[in-house]
């Protein structure tokens, strides 16, 4: 969520439809060359061909004095086609060497495309592993819109975020939402410092001036939700009433103004059970760095970052992408409002639930507050009619999103609209969504064509009518 209402939409006259895919051997159905991108609309390079990633360990040394990363990158994959080269997306940072099946293997640089070229053909279907060697000073990559991301520092460290297209910035990766892997980091720090990451922490081993710290997340996730934070964290426990664990690390500069939002987690967690069915992950909890600079947080799997101390309702927006977005994650980029549409109406429905004004009084809100010749109006926010990679995290993918959501619940009553929530998050868990299949579950669950709803709403660059 961002941290100020105040970003500028880029409107677009012209729409970009239909990319294809650039990379060699794309399309050629014999070719052995993995293509060097999965042809997104907004990003086109994002993720590669011919494989599917299991599991990433990446393990490695921050030396903070240099800003210097000093890592190795193991993964274990499955070939889908027969493969005598392929890509994975890497941004910047020398590369060492390159292993497939611990042997050595050729590799070139170009772009955020590391390709390596194998002496020994894979199969499809073979199971092989990867091992890159690399070092350097993490440089941030710069977003469409002109926010940062990537490995990135904070006033007493670092953090790494990874939407949409960052995680290629601190580690070799197969980076797009579709190829969801495990994942595990080893990592050693000046012994002052601690690392927070997703999913569960592993032992910590001091040795000398250095400590190492390991954490794994054993459930599907997708690249851009991997974190890593190094700084002066003070940790912190406690348990949600079906017994997940929260595990937070707070910046001791941010621990009192973040206190009153990362004591509401248990409760914030449990509410959206009921709303979303039960929590998909092993643990939950809050990652709070000081870089108010970053201006967004972002849902870092099973421990969402705060760029600066959250309030409530940042908080229950990140943890409700845990669900939207996380556990169940779009198909593509464009998708984008289905993930932060869903966390932005969950933000109304809290408020409501919190004794705040209504889901109808935001609604209302936001509706009348923007007249039928607002700009805001002209800027559709559907997968095939947001208009280009700059908006993607525009107001109206989460405004617009979550008044969509509200004129849907209003349209086919309580009872129908949450059965459609929580069917939507229990039958696509760990999986990838598109637009169409919500319409269609809308559709299946209510009884009614939804078709000139949703196209009004998602696609239409005017204000709907009530
Ligand atoms: N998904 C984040 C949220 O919770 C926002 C990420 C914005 N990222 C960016 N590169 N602009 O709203
Ligand atoms: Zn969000």
């Amino acid at each position: 969520m961002w941290r100020r209402a105040t970003q500028i939409a880029v409107i677009m006259t012209t729409l970009t439809v239909g990319a294809s895919v650039a990379g060699d051997g794309a399309g050629a159905g014999s070719s052995t060359v993995g293509s060097s991108g999965l042809g997104d609309r907004f990003f086109p390079l994002g993720g590669n061909g011919g494989y599917d990633v299991l599991d990433y360990d990446v393990s490695g040394r921050w030396e903070p004095a240099r800003s210097n990363l000093v890592a190795t990158t193991h993964i274990k994959a499955v070939a889908t086609q027969d493969l005598t080269q392929f890509d994975l997306d890497l941004r910047g940072f020398d590369v060492q060497s390159v292993e497939v099946n611990d042997r050595p293997v050729r590799f070139s640089r170009s772009g955020q495309e590391l390709t390596l070229k194998l002496n020994k053909a894979l199969r499809n279907r073979d199971r092989f592993t990867v091992d890159v060697a690399y070092r350097g000073q993490p440089q941030p990559v710069i977003d469409p819109d002109g926010s940062s991301e990537g490995w990135l520092p904070t006033s007493d460290g670092i953090t790494a975020l990874g939407e949409p297209q960052g995680s290629p910035g601190w580690f070799p990766s197969n980076d797009y939402p579709t190829d969801k892997a495990t994942f595990s980091v080893e990592m050693t720090v000046p012994k002052n410092l601690t690392v927070v990451s997703n999913g569960l922490p592993g032992r910590s081993q001091r040795n000398g001036p250095l400590t190492t710290y390991t954490w794994t997340e054993n459930k599907p996730m997708a690249t851009y939700l991997a974190t890593l934070a190094i700084g002066p964290f003070t940790m912190s426990t406690a348990r949600t009433s079906a017994g997940i664990p929260v595990i937070n690390a707070i910046d001791p500069a941010l621990a009192a103004d973040s206190a009153a939002a990362v004591a509401r987690i248990p409760e914030m967690v449990d509410w959206l059970t009921t709303v979303y069915g039960p929590y998909p992950f092993d643990s939950v909890g809050a990652i709070v760095v000081d870089a108010p600079d970053v201006g967004y947080a972002l849902e870092t799997q099973e421990r969402p970052t705060f760029t600066w101390a959250p309030d409530d309702l940042t908080m229950v927006h990140e943890l409700a992408h845990q669900w939207v977005g996380d556990s169940v994650s779009i198909s593509s980029w464009p998708e984008m409002w289905l993930n932060e549409g869903f966390a932005g109406y969950t933000e109304w429905m809290w408020t409501e639930h919190d004794g705040g004004q209504t889901a109808q009084q935001s609604f209302d809100d936001a509706y009348g507050s923007l007249p039928a010749d607002d700009a805001f109006w002209t800027q559709p926010i559907g997968p095939g009619t947001l208009p280009d990679a700059s908006v993607l995290f525009s107001n109206q993918v989460y405004l617009r999103g979550a008044m969509t959501l509200h004129a849907l619940r209003n349209l086919v009553g309580d009872d129908a609209f949450f059965r459609i929530l929580r069917t939507w998050t229990t039958s696509n868990r760990y999986g990838n969504v598109s637009t169409a299949q919500f319409v269609s579950l809308a559709e299946r669950i209510s009884h009614r064509s939804l078709d000139d709803f949703f196209s009004t709403w998602l696609d239409t660059p005017a204000k709907p009518a009530l």
